[in-house]
C-alpha cells in the first residue's frame, strides 16, 4: 500500500535529526536532492567565511598564518573528519583535491609494496579515480587492472599492490565491504585505498576498526565544505612513518620555515601535505564540520536508509509504470545515501524536475540520481519530490527541446 504524507509526516516526527535542517541555508520552493554533488551550506560557514575575510585577511594579513591558526588548520580540520569517518585523530589531513590525493597515495602504495606492479580497482568506479590510477601506471611501469565487483576478491593476488575504490559507487550507491575487502587485500600482502567521496558524512564509516590503509574524500559533497571545498587524505598511522609521495612541496617539509635546500618529509601525516592550504575554502569546511560535532554517525546513517527506503517503495508504486527501474541496490545495507532510478529519457526528466525545484543530477548514459541527504532532508520531502517526478511524467513536461539539450556540466 502507498505511504501516506500523513505517514512520512509521523515518520519525520520521531526524526531524531529533525532538528538538524535549520542549520543548513535551504532556498525556498527547492528539494534539494544533489548534496551528493554540492552540499547545501551551512549557515555557520557564511559568518565564518565573513570573519576569515573582512577581519583574518583584511585586519590581521600576514599575521593571521600564525595568529588566527592557518597554519595549524589542515591537520585541525583534518582531526574533524577523522571523528566523522572512524579514524584517529592524527590519521587525516586536509589538503589538495581528491584527484591529486589519489595520485599522492597510489604513488605511495606502490613503494610501498615494490616488486609489485598491480593496482587493482572494479569496473564503473568514479572517473577520476581510474584516469589517475592510469596515469601513474603509465609513469612508473604499473599495470592498472579492473575486474567486475564480483570478481574482485579472487583478482587480488600476489602482483597486488594495492586495491583502489571507490566505497560507495556514485552513480548506483552500492557500497562495497570495506572490512571483507581490508582483509582479503591484506592475506595476499596488498594495500587498500579507499575514495570516501561518497560515504564520509552520510555512513557510520569505522576505517579503525575496518583496518583500511588508505584513504581520500572530497570536502564538497556530503561534508557541505563548498564549491571546490579542499579534499583530504587518511594514512593509517602503522604507515605513516614508510610512507612517502612525489609530491613533495614545503608545506609537507619537516620545517619549511627553516627554507633548508632539501625535502626532508614532516613526521606523521602532515608529510602528506604539499603547498600553501587555500584557506578561505578551508574555513569554510571547517565551519560545516562544526555541524556534525556530536552525531553519533549511526543515526545518520540509519535516516538515511530510511529515505532511501521510502523512495524506492514510492518509485516502485508510482514510477515503474513511467519506465523507471530502480538503480540502486535494494538491499538497504548495501546501499549509500542515493537512490538511482534508470530511465531512457533521464537526461530530460532531470531537467524538467529541477525546473520544478526538485533538484537532482544526471549521470550518462541512462541514470537520474538523487542524493537523500540525512541532515536537511525529510520524508515529507521524498514524498513530493517522488510526486513531482510522477507529474512531470505524466504530463510529459520534460519532453521539450530545452530539456532534451545537453549542458556542460550535468
Ligand atoms: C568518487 C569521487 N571521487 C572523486 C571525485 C572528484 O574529485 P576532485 O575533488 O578531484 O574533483 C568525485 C566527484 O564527483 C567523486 O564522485
Amino acid at each position: 500500500m502507498t505511504k501516506t504524507r500523513d505517514a512520512c509526516q509521523a515518520l519525520d516526527a520521531r526524526d531524531p535529526l529533525a532538528d538538524m535542517r535549520a542549520r543548513f541555508v535551504l532556498p525556498e520552493g527547492v528539494i534539494y536532492l544533489d548534496g551528493n554533488s554540492l552540499g547545501a551550506l551551512p549557515k555557520a560557514v557564511v559568518n565564518r567565511s565573513r570573519q576569515i575575510v573582512e577581519q583574518e585577511w583584511a585586519e590581521g594579513l600576514i599575521r593571521s598564518w600564525n595568529d588566527a591558526g592557518w597554519y595549524t588548520a589542515p591537520t585541525r580540520v583534518g582531526a574533524k573528519i577523522a571523528g566523522i569517518i572512524g579514524a584517529e585523530s592524527g590519521e587525516v589531513i586536509v589538503t589538495d583535491s581528491t584527484s591529486v590525493d589519489l595520485f599522492k597515495l597510489l604513488m605511495g602504495a606502490l613503494a610501498l609494496r615494490p616488486g609489485r606492479k598491480t593496482i587493482l580497482g572494479v569496473q564503473g568506479d568514479f572517473p577520476t579515480d581510474a584516469y589517475i590510477a592510469q596515469g601513474v601506471a603509465s609513469f612508473v611501469g604499473a599495470e592498472f587492472e579492473r575486474v567486475a565487483a564480483d570478481d574482485l576478491i579472487a583478482a587480488i593476488d600476489e602482483k597486488t599492490a594495492v586495491v583502489c575504490l571507490t566505497h560507495v559507487n556514485y552513480k548506483t550507491g552500492f557500497i562495497h565491504d570495506m572490512a571483507k575487502i581490508t582483509a582479503a587485500a591484506h592475506a595476499k600482502g596488498a594495500l587498500t585505498l579507499w575514495d570516501l567521496s561518497h560515504s564520509a558524512g552520510v555512513l557510520d564509516l569505522q576505517l579503525g576498526r575496518a583496518d583500511a590503509d588508505l584513504a581520500v574524500g572530497c570536502g564538497y559533497k556530503y561534508l557541505n565544505g563548498g564549491p571546490g571545498a579542499p579534499a583530504y587524505v587518511f594514512v593509517a598511522k602503522r604507515h605513516q612513518t614508510a610512507i612517502g609521495h612525489p609530491l613533495t612541496g614545503w608545506f609537507g617539509h619537516k620545517v619549511p620555515f627553516e627554507f633548508a635546500p632539501d625535502y626532508v618529509p614532516a613526521e606523521g601525516i602532515a608529510k602528506m601535505l604539499t603547498g600553501t592550504p587555500p584557506m578561505l575554502s578551508l574555513a569554510a569546511l571547517e565551519a560545516a564540520l562544526d555541524v556534525f560535532a556530536g552525531l553519533d554517525m549511526r543515526k545518520v546513517q540509519a535516516k538515511a536508509s530510511s529515505l532511501t527506503e521510502l523512495f524506492i517503495e514510492l518509485s516502485d508504486e508510482r514510477l515503474t509504470r513511467h519506465g523507471f527501474t530502480v538503480a540502486s541496490p535494494r538491499n538497504a545495507a548495501a546501499r549509500g545515501a542515493q537512490a538511482s532510478l534508470a530511465h531512457p529519457e533521464a537526461y530530460a526528466v532531470v531537467q524538467a524536475l529541477i525546473a520544478r525545484g526538485v533538484i537532482g543530477d544526471f549521470r550518462a548514459p541512462d541514470v537520474a540520481r538523487f542524493g537523500l541527504v540525512p541532515l536537511y532532508l525529510s520524508h515529507v520531502d521524498v514524498f513530493d519530490a517522488v510526486g513531482i517526478i510522477d507529474d512531470v511524467m505524466e504530463t510529459e513536461a520534460w519532453n521539450t527541446p530545452a530539456f532534451r539539450t545537453r549542458k556542460a556540466v550535468t
